[in-house]
């Protein structure tokens, strides 16, 4: 079992078509057919959304993204128009919408890998691959890796885990060359955010971005891009290979989640019960903390 312990009912706001609920975001269209994505504060562990929201989370991946956003133009457009709130929409929605252009999305979630962990690491214990790419033997948990390697996977519905995906497979779904761009710009735009954090003392281990057309036909760069949701962050101080790495995010919840405290079993069809205050605060604290140690700027 997996999937929303609790189904979110969207707010509607006159003017404003509601589209979509995601794990995170609920999308709408408004009246020039833009796109206008509001984050929500919900949190998804173990391909759950969670009972219990972390305040302002999602704000942080809204600020967060658009700072990205900012330090990657020069590489590639973005889908973003503006910050500006629709008419009518709450002031809740305030620091966690954007106005973005209404793209055809590519159905290829874009990662890239600088280290082995996760996926990867399981992959590449088997047979020495991620994603069909060899890698060297000796690798561990944590390794940094020769180069950093597009390693894509296929985007699964709430509730079900994204598979990994050769490189040859991609191409064959959405044409060579798009696959050679995606790869391309997900490994050029990873190797610019991998230097921007090591320079911030973090370490950018891995990260998912989502990529559409426009109507031209040009790439652009969407979704929200090197948040906590969507990349792996691991303090570079604490960086030690062979062993798991402390994330700057959901750890406190999965920690919590896997004790004794929680009384859940993940493997139950049980759904996941809610998060007591500390874990709530906790994880919150490590969202700020990401958002300030990548901006230098306080929350
Ligand atoms: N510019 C864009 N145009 C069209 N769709 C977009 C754009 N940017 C992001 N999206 C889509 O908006 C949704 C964002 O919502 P969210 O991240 O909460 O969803 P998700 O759980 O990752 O995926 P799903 O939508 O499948 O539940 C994603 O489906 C993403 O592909
Ligand atoms: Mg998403």
């Amino acid at each position: 079992m997996s999937g929303f312990v609790e189904k979110p009912e969207p707010l509607q706001v006159p003017g404003l078509v509601h589209l979509h609920t995601g794990k995170v975001r609920e999308l709408y269209r408004n009246e020039a057919g833009d796109l206008v994505m509001v984050a929500s504060d919900r949190m998804s562990a173990y391909d759950w959304v969670l009972p219990t929201e972390i305040p302002d989370k999602g704000r942080v991946l809204t600020q967060l993204s658009l700072w990205w956003f900012d330090r990657l133009a020069d590489l590639i457009p973005n889908h973003v128009i503006s910050t500006e709130l629709p008419e009518g929409a709450p002031a809740e929605w305030e620091g966690r919408t954007l106005v973005c252009r209404s793209l055809r999305m590519i159905p290829v979630e874009c990662v890239a890998r600088g280290y082995l962990t996760g996926s990867g690491l399981v992959e590449y214990e088997a047979n020495r691959t991620v994603c069909g790419l060899a890698l060297p033997e000796g690798l561990v948990d944590g390794s940094e890796l020769p180069a950093p390697i597009f390693t894509p996977a296929t985007k699964a519905a709430v509730g079900e885990h994204d598979e990994n995906v050769s490189y040859e497979e991609v191409a064959r779904q959405v044409g060579a060359e798009t696959a050679a761009q995606l790869r391309q710009s997900t490994l050029a735009v990873y190797s610019r955010a991998r230097d921007v954090a090591r320079d911030r003392g973090i370490i950018l281990a891995d990260t998912k971005f989502e990529f559409g057309h426009d109507e031209a036909g040009g790439l652009v760069l969407a979704d929200e891009v090197l948040t906590p949701d969507s990349s792996r962050f691991w303090p570079a101080a604490e960086w030690e290979p062979g062993r798991a790495q402390s994330s700057y995010d959901k750890q406190f919840v999965r920690d919590w989640l896997t004790s004794p405290a929680s009384g859940w079993d993940r493997h139950s069809e049980q759904p996941p019960p809610p998060l007591p205050r500390e874990v709530v605060e906790a994880t919150r604290a490590k969202y700020v903390e990401a958002y300030e140690l990548l901006t230098g700027t306080a929350w």
